[in-house]
């Protein structure tokens, strides 16, 4: 075979591996629509690779702000950069709605030199395209810098533009749905601190809930979907809360039964409030779901006394760090219970008011994670020795209560104690 012939044969190939390349990168872009940030992520590697550049960057247009912002930044080890529309290429790209092709950046007066000047990144060449939506508005940049050995030819234009129309969709799409979820959180949010602001010592208590609730079914391997289930249902269990009289919430001393009645009710009212909420279809168990945190293995729970499998498995879980949390906060009658005390409670408690699986994962939850959801509402002011949290990250909640169990310490015993102790009771 000639040598041009080979270079020929080399040339096809490499145009093939193009091709199959562009396809699985539209099957790979569609189906990954729910997350923008790992959207994000598979565009900029693909299109990097497919285009044999050194770096991509896909910015989104803030339309708020007027800026350009993207959220992983490819190269730069992550974060996010905001560029102001009226700067850069990037910038010149989104308003003309034009692709720009640059042979060398030192010598385009619209490059702006800071992000190199920052990274030490040199750059050489850049390839820029709008990412336009259904109506042709620019909804986003593509960049790619450093064409390996040369310039980007037109090919490449066409190729980039050709991904950029592929991506606008799915990012347009993710990007929606992303703004839903906000909205969505921020009403949760709001809902929550309506009641903390009813009773300052319970405050922060749906939170901690939510991220027990979410270490747990870590500790389970539960799927992404399985987990927002739980975060939403955890963090709303108490919502009817509102519907109990406050001198009755922040009563200082023993409860009456008929106070105590009141009180129960809550759980009753969650679902009523819950009901009312319109749920997508991955959400409509939370009613039923976060209502039932308070039933018990054995039926001894309320508001219905249901049993075992009857009761919804995540509310069996919330109900293990309900009672956790309940237990280790300071409450208007009395103050946190010791750990000791804690953990003996739910073990003893296991089988006929927990389920064991819950709790058993439940104690896998390493002492870190325990102490970051003791304090979580304190973030501001928690500060953790980096010693510690080396030491508390080795051990789970099940070694702990073994440690604590025994009649001596060794040296080790005794440090994961005094460290655990250190940001203990509030
Ligand atoms: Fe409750």
């Amino acid at each position: 075979m000639e040598k041009r012939e080979i270079e020929e044969l080399k040339q096809l190939r490499k145009e093939k591996e193009r091709m199959k390349s562009l396809l699985d990168f539209g099957h790979e872009v569609s189906s990954r629509i729910l997350n923008l940030d790992e959207l994000l992520k598979l565009i900029m590697g693909e299109t990097r690779n497919i285009l044999d550049a050194e770096r991509c960057t896909v910015f989104l247009r803030d339309f708020d702000t007027d800026t350009l912002w993207s959220k992983i930044a490819d190269g730069l080890g992550g974060g996010e950069i905001r560029i102001p529309l009226e700067k850069g290429i990037a910038g010149a790209v989104a308003r003309s709605g034009e692709l720009i092709n640059i042979k060398d950046a030192y010598s385009d007066e619209r490059f702006n030199t800071a992000t190199d000047k920052k990274t030490g990144y040199v750059t050489k060449t850049i390839l820029s395209c709008p990412m336009k939506n259904k109506m042709g508005e620019s909804i986003g940049v593509f960049q790619v810098l450093n064409k390996k050995g040369g310039l980007f030819d037109d090919d490449d234009e066409k190729i980039l533009l050709l991904l950029a129309r592929q991506a606008a969709d799915a990012v347009e799409n993710a990007f929606l749905y992303d703004e839903q979820r906000k909205m969505f959180e921020s009403f949760i949010d709001t809902l929550s601190d309506t009641l903390d602001k009813r009773d300052y010592l319970t405050a922060g208590h749906s939170r901690r809930v939510t991220f027990f609730s979410i270490k747990t079914g870590e500790a389970m391997k539960f799927f992404p979907h399985e987990i927002e289930l739980l975060k939403y249902s955890s963090w709303m269990h108490d919502m009817g809360k509102i519907g109990v009289r406050e001198h009755i919430l922040a009563k200082a001393g023993k409860l009456t039964d008929e106070e105590f009645e009141q009180i129960k009710s809550h759980a009753v009212f969650t679902r009523e409030i819950l009901e009312k909420i319109y749920f997508k279809r991955e959400f409509r168990q939370i009613p039923e779901i976060a209502s039932s945190h308070h039933e018990n293995l054995d039926g001894s729970g309320y508001p219905r006394g249901i049993k075992g499998m009857v009761i919804p498995f995540f509310s069996r879980i919330i109900a293990v760090c309900d009672v956790f949390d309940a237990l280790t906060s300071k409450r208007h009658y009395r103050e946190p219970m010791p750990i000791l005390g804690v953990l003996n409670l739910l073990k003893k408690d296991t089988d006929t008011k927990f389920d064991p699986v819950c709790v058993d994962a439940f104690f896998k939850i390493n002492l870190l994670d325990i102490v970051l959801g003791i304090n979580h509402e304190k973030v501001e002011n928690f500060v953790i020795v980096s010693e510690d949290e080396e030491l508390l990250k080795k051990y789970n909640l099940e070694d702990f209560y073994r440690v604590l169990s025994c009649a001596e310490y060794t040296f080790e015993q005794s440090r994961i104690i005094e460290a655990f102790a250190k940001y203990y009771g509030k």
